[in-house]
C-alpha cells in the first residue's frame, strides 16, 4: 500500500526527470502488485517512451508522445491488440485527407502521431491524458492542416476506457479536404474470431489471410473477396466484404469482437451521434475481418464526394469527436466458449451501451470543448404534416425524424459534416424534445415516413447553455400539386420495399441467407437484373404490377460483353380515362440513391426524342457497390403538359443513361403521378 502511495505521488516528477534506475524500481513494484490489484487504484506510469494506465481491471500501454495504443491487458490476456500486421497495428486515430480541389474521396492516410504528451487529470477517480499534434507551415503537404488533441480517459473501477479528440483549425491554415476521421482498433488475430454488430448480424469471421490470394479471390472491387480456400473450411465459398456489416448512425451504438479462449469481449460503444456526420440514417462501417473495430466520425461511405468536408484557406473550425467507450467484458470459467457465452457477452455489452447512453453527456471529460449537461440546451415542439389531398386538417407527424443541424438548405443535413447534429423521433402525436444540445446556431430539419420531401424550419435556432426553447407547432407541407393518380413504393428514403433478388449461389454470405430484412446486403445483386430481364427492360403496369415483386431494387446497367454495359430504360404503363384540358400533371420522383447516373424521363412517343427531364450527372454514394438499400436522398418534380398525355394508354420511360460500369445506377424511393391542381382547374 505504501508503495502505491509512493507511486501516485512521486511518479510524474520521477519520470519527467527520466531516472532509469527509479523507473526500474517502480515498474518492478507495479508488477508485484498486479496479483492483488483488485483494490481498483488508478495508476499512471510514465516511462521514457511509453505511458501505462492501470485501474486494476484494465492496463493500457501507449507510445509517448505518439499516443498510439499498443497494449490492452485484461483478464489474464497480455495484449488484446494485434501488433504484427504488415501496416496498421494497435489502436490509433487516423484520417484521410486531400489537397483542396481534389476530386474523389480518397487521399492520403495520416495516422495521427502526437508530438507532445500531457497528463490532464490525475486523481483517485480519473486519469486523463492528452497527445497533441500541432500544425505549422513546415508540415505543408505532409500532414492535414489540423491541430489535433487526442485524449484517453481511465476511470476507477471501469472495465474499459474512453477516447475523444479535438480537431482544430486556425486562420493560418491552408485549404484542404477531409475525407475520413476515425479511431481504429486492430485486435489479436489468433484470439478475436467472433464478431457482433447487432442482434441478428453476428458470426464467426474468416481470418485475414483468407482474403488474400490464393485463399481468397478478389471480386468486382477489392473489398469483396470470394473465399476459395479459407483456413477453416466452414467459410469456403462465402463472400467476405466489410460493407455487409454496415449500419445506420442511429443504430451504430455497440459492436465488437469476442475472443473465445479466454472468453473476452471488446466493444466499441458510441453513446451519442452528435459528432457523427450526415444525420441519423447515414451509414458506416462497424467491425470486420482482420479483426478490426472502428468508430467512424467522418466518412464518405454511402454519401460519396458530396460528403467530403471542404475547408477554405484560413477557415477556422473546431470539432470534438467522441468520447467513445471501449468496453471489456469476460466470463471467468474455463471451457470452450459456446453460443450461450457469446450471447451473454453481447447482451452485457448492450446493457453497458444503455448505461453509457444514460450517462451522456459525460460529466468527466476535462476539455472545456466538451460541454457538460448544464452547458447544453433543449429544443421542443410539435410537428404536423399538412397535405390537403390526404386530409383537410393537420396530421400529427407520428415518428418523424426531427433534428438540429447547421443552418442550410432543405435536406442539407445529409451532407453536413462540420457541425454537430441532434436527432430524435417525434412521438405518436408529433411531439419532440431534443435535449443536450451544444450551444450554437441551428436549423430544425425533419422528414416524415410516409410523406415525400424535406422539412426545414426557416427560423434560425440559437441554443445557449441552459436554454430551453419551445418552438410550438410547426407544419410541414410536403410537395403536392394535385390528387394522386398512382404511386409506386413507399416514401421512406429506402428501396427496401422493392424486389431484392436472391443472390447468385456462387456469391453468398451465409449469415444473411436467413435474414429477410438484410437480403440486399448480399454481393452481386446488381448482376441479377440481366438474368431476370435478359432481353427486354422492366415494364411496370399500374393496376396489375406489384412493386414488391415487379420493381427491381436498383436501376442498373445491363452487361452486354466483357466490360461493356448498356443503359436501361424502364417503362411505367398506365391508363387515363380522361386528361384535363388545362394545368400541368406532376411526376414526383424520389431517389434513395444515385451513383454517377443521369436519370432521364420521357413520356409517350415510344420513349423517343428529347427527354422531358434530365437530372444531369448526379450522385457518387456507391450504394449498389456497398450492398446498401439507400444512400443520399434526391427528389425531382417533373411537370407534364396535358397535351403530352392521352386518353387511354400512356407510358413513362425512365432511362438511366450512363453505361460506364456495372456498379452505377439509381435506387428509387417512391414515384407518384399527380393530377393538375384543383385551384388551377377552378381558375381555368
Ligand atoms: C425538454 O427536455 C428538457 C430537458 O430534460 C426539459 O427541461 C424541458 O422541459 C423539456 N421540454 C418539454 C416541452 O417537455
Ligand atoms: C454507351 O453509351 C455511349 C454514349 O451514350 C454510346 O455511344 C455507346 O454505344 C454505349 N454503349 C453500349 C454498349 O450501349
Amino acid at each position: 500500500m505504501l508503495c502505491i502511495l509512493f507511486l501516485t505521488t512521486y511518479f510524474v516528477g520521477c519520470f519527467v526527470k527520466q531516472r532509469p534506475s527509479a523507473l526500474y524500481v517502480i515498474t518492478f513494484c507495479l508488477l508485484s502488485l498486479e496479483k492483488s490489484s483488485g483494490n481498483g487504484l488508478l495508476q499512471l506510469q510514465l516511462q521514457r517512451d511509453h505511458v501505462v494506465l492501470d485501474n486494476g481491471l484494465v492496463q493500457l500501454t501507449f507510445t509517448k508522445p505518439g499516443g498510439h495504443l499498443i497494449g490492452i491487458r485484461y483478464n489474464g490476456l497480455d495484449n488484446l491488440l494485434e501488433l504484427h500486421n504488415p501496416e496498421l497495428n494497435g489502436g490509433f486515430w487516423d484520417l484521410n485527407w486531400s489537397e483542396a480541389g481534389s476530386s474523389g474521396t480518397r487521399g492520403k492516410f495520416d495516422v495521427v502521431n502526437g508530438t507532445e504528451f500531457q497528463v490532464v487529470v490525475q486523481n483517485e477517480e480519473q486519469i486523463e491524458i492528452s497527445f497533441t499534434r500541432k500544425w505549422d507551415r513546415s508540415l505543408l503537404g505532409q500532414h492535414a492542416p489540423l491541430s489535433i488533441d487526442k485524449r484517453f480517459i481511465m476511470l476507477r473501477g471501469s472495465s474499459g476506457f474512453y477516447s475523444y479528440a479535438i480537431y482544430q483549425r486556425d486562420e493560418s491554415m491552408p485549404a484542404f479536404q477531409l475525407n475520413e476521421a476515425r479511431i481504429a482498433f486492430m485486435l489479436n488475430i489468433e484470439k478475436f474470431v467472433y464478431m457482433a454488430m447487432s442482434d441478428d448480424r453476428q458470426r464467426r469471421m474468416p481470418r485475414p489471410e483468407d482474403r488474400l490470394p490464393p485463399r481468397g479471390r478478389e471480386l468486382a472491387f477489392p473489398e469483396a473477396v470470394l473465399l476459395v480456400d479459407p483456413i477453416e473450411p466452414e467459410f469456403k465459398g462465402e463472400v467476405d466484404d466489410k460493407y455487409q456489416y454496415s449500419c445506420e448512425n442511429k443504430d451504430n451504438k455497440v459492436h465488437g469482437f469476442i475472443c473465445i479462449d479466454p472468453t473476452i469481449g471488446l466493444w466499441q460503444i458510441s453513446p451519442s451521434n452528435e459528432f457523427r456526420t450526415g444525420g441519423p440514417i447515414k451509414q458506416d462501417l462497424t467491425s470486420h475481418v482482420n479483426p478490426t473495430t472502428l468508430a467512424m466520425f467522418v466518412s464518405t461511405h454511402y454519401g460519396g464526394e458530396d460528403m467530403v468536408v471542404k475547408f477554405g484557406e484560413g477557415e477556422k473550425w473546431k470539432k470534438v469527436f467522441g468520447p467513445v467507450f471501449i468496453y471489456l467484458n469476460s466470463l471467468s470459467h474455463h471451457h470452450n466458449t459456446n453460443d450461450s457465452d457469446t450471447a451473454f457477452l453481447w447482451a452485457d455489452a448492450k446493457d453497458q451501451m444503455k448505461k453509457e447512453v444514460e450517462k451522456w453527456p459525460y460529466s468527466f471529460p476535462a476539455s472545456e470543448d466538451f460541454p457538460h449537461v448544464d452547458q447544453r440546451g433543449s429544443v421542443s415542439g410539435r410537428l404536423f404534416v399538412q397535405d390537403r389531398y390526404i386530409s383537410e386538417g393537420k396530421i400529427a407527424a407520428k415518428g418523424a425524424f426531427v433534428g438540429l443541424a447547421a443552418p442550410g438548405k432543405d435536406g442539407s443535413f445529409q451532407n453536413e459534416s462540420k457541425g454537430y447534429q441532434f436527432w430524435v423521433n417525434a412521438d405518436e402525436d408529433g411531439y419532440f424534445n431534443i435535449t443536450n444540445i451544444r450551444p450554437g446556431d441551428y436549423n430544425i430539419y425533419a422528414w416524415v415516413p410516409g410523406f415525400i420531401g424535406d422539412f426545414r424550419c426557416d427560423k434560425d435556432i440559437v441554443v445557449a447553455a441552459g436554454s430551453s426553447i419551445n418552438v410550438g407547432d410547426v407544419v410541414y407541407m410536403p410537395p403536392r400539386n394535385g390528387a394522386t393518380l398512382w404511386e409506386i413504393g413507399v416514401p421512406d428514403r429506402s428501396a427496401a420495399e422493392f424486389y431484392v433478388p436472391d443472390p447468385d449461389p456462387m456469391y453468398i454470405n451465409k449469415l444473411l441467407i436467413n435474414l429477410p430484412s438484410h437480403r440486399f446486403r448480399q454481393y452481386g445483386l446488381w448482376a441479377r437484373y440481366a438474368d431476370l430481364y435478359p432481353n427486354q427492360d422492366l415494364v411496370y403496369t399500374v393496376g396489375t404490377s406489384d412493386y414488391n415483386k415487379d420493381w427491381f431494387y436498383a436501376q442498373v446497367t445491363r452487361k452486354v460483353g466483357e466490360g461493356a454495359y448498356k443503359a436501361t430504360t424502364w417503362q411505367i404503363k398506365f391508363k387515363m380515362d380522361t386528361v384535363e384540358e388545362s394545368g400541368k400533371y406532376t411526376l414526383r420522383i424520389a431517389l434513395a440513391s444515385a451513383t454517377f447516373s443521369i436519370l432521364e424521363v420521357r413520356v409517350n412517343n415510344n420513349g423517343l426524342g428529347e427527354a422531358l427531364f434530365s437530372s444531369g450527372l448526379i450522385g457518387s454514394d456507391n450504394t449498389i457497390t456497398r450492398h446498401g438499400i439507400h444512400g443520399l436522398y434526391w427528389i425531382f418534380n417533373v411537370e407534364i403538359e396535358t397535351c403530352v398525355l392521352i386518353k387511354g394508354d400512356n407510358t413513362i420511360y425512365l432511362t438511366q443513361a450512363r453505361n460506364l460500369s456495372a456498379l452505377h445506377g439509381v435506387m428509387y424511393d417512391y414515384i407518384r403521378l399527380e393530377a393538375p391542381s384543383l385551384t388551377s382547374i377552378t381558375l381555368a
